[in-house]
């Protein structure tokens, strides 16, 4: 069984983030401010957690440039960054194709850019990615407006049925979160996947493959634990809000990569006070003097 530090992860960053034009013309959302720090800080510190070092960004080609400037290859931050270019949105299962050389062997996590995983329950979670072994696991949570997401299918015995894309009459309230489990199979099954109506290799449709041969597993995250989908304004707000609330209840930041890295012993000291002394005159840099102090 592969152990967490040999598991590799990719983040879906692609898109046209059509939903939030026109702001989306000339940025790629993943890069806009959530409320104190890049959207993608959030996915990429979610997979850090999860003890992933070994981490693919799929972009497009006009983000490269500044993904390079904000995280470079995560050497800082102790970790191990490549990019991979999707030239057109054909679809979240498309770009998890563009990463088949860099996963080799591995079994490989899947964080869509735009989601936003809080709470406890996601170390759960992760313990779960330890006992991954072969199929696909992924994560259900109840949401009140399920039109806008992939929903599961699941009869009386919980077995799973089926999962549709974006439902007109959803057959439960169970959405389906960015967050995947795959096997090495999963090349070979996105090979053999058609086009959608919108012209897309869906993830859903890759999630249907496992379906049918019996090895998919959906696990339901608690109400207890927040997940955005932060796609749409109102989304991206909520998801704002709710970081901004969190941490200034506990003075404690959600999505910070440098963190992470410190308290898993990728990064020391010295390097997080090098961290720090570029981000002076931030409330983020501040932070970072902070962990240092409330952890001598
Ligand atoms: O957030 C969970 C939902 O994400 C799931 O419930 C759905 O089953 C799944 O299809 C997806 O739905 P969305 O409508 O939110 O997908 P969206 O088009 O927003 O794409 C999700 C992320 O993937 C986003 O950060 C952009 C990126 N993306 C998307 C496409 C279509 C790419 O990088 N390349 C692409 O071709």
């Amino acid at each position: 069984m592969p152990s967490q530090s040999q598991r590799k992860g990719i983040i879906i960053a692609g898109g046209l983030g059509k939903r939030l034009l026109p702001s989306t013309y000339s940025n790629n959302k993943h890069l806009f401010l959530l409320y104190d720090k890049p959207m993608i800080y959030y996915p990429l510190t979610t997979l850090m957690l999860g003890g992933i070092k070994d981490i693919l960004i799929v972009t497009l080609e006009s983000s490269i440039e500044s993904y390079n400037k904000l995280l470079g290859n995560g050497s800082k931050w102790g970790i191990n960054i490549q990019y991979s270019i999707q030239d057109e949105p054909k679809g979240i299962a498309d770009a998890i194709l563009l990463g088949e050389d860099f996963v080799g062997n591995s079994n490989i996590v899947i964080i869509l850019g735009d989601n936003i995983f809080h709470g406890n329950h996601l170390y759960n979670l992760w313990e779960l990615s330890d006992s991954f072994d072969n199929g696909s696991t992924i994560f259900a949570y109840q949401v009140s407006d399920p039109e806008r997401y992939g929903i599961v299918d699941i009869d009386a015995n919980g077995f799973v049925l089926n999962i549709d894309e974006k439902p007109k009459i959803p057959k439960s309230n169970f959405a389906i979160t960015g967050l995947y489990f795959y096997d090495n199979s999963v090349f070979n099954r996105i090979r053999k996947l058609n086009y959608s109506s919108r012209n897309e290799l869906e993830v859903t449709s890759l999630n249907n493959s496992y379906i049918k041969d019996n090895l998919l597993k959906v696990n339901l995250i608690g109400r207890g634990m927040a997940w955005f989908d932060a796609g749409t304004f109102d989304s991206f707000l909520d998801a704002s809000l709710y970081i901004r609330t969190i941490q200034s209840r506990q003075g404690l930041m959600i999505g910070c990569p440098e963190e992470a890295a410190f308290r898993k012993g990728w990064i020391d000291r010295y390097q997080v006070v090098n961290l720090a002394d570029t981000l002076r005159h931030s409330q983020y840099g501040d932070y970072l003097y902070k962990i240092l102090e409330s952890n001598k």
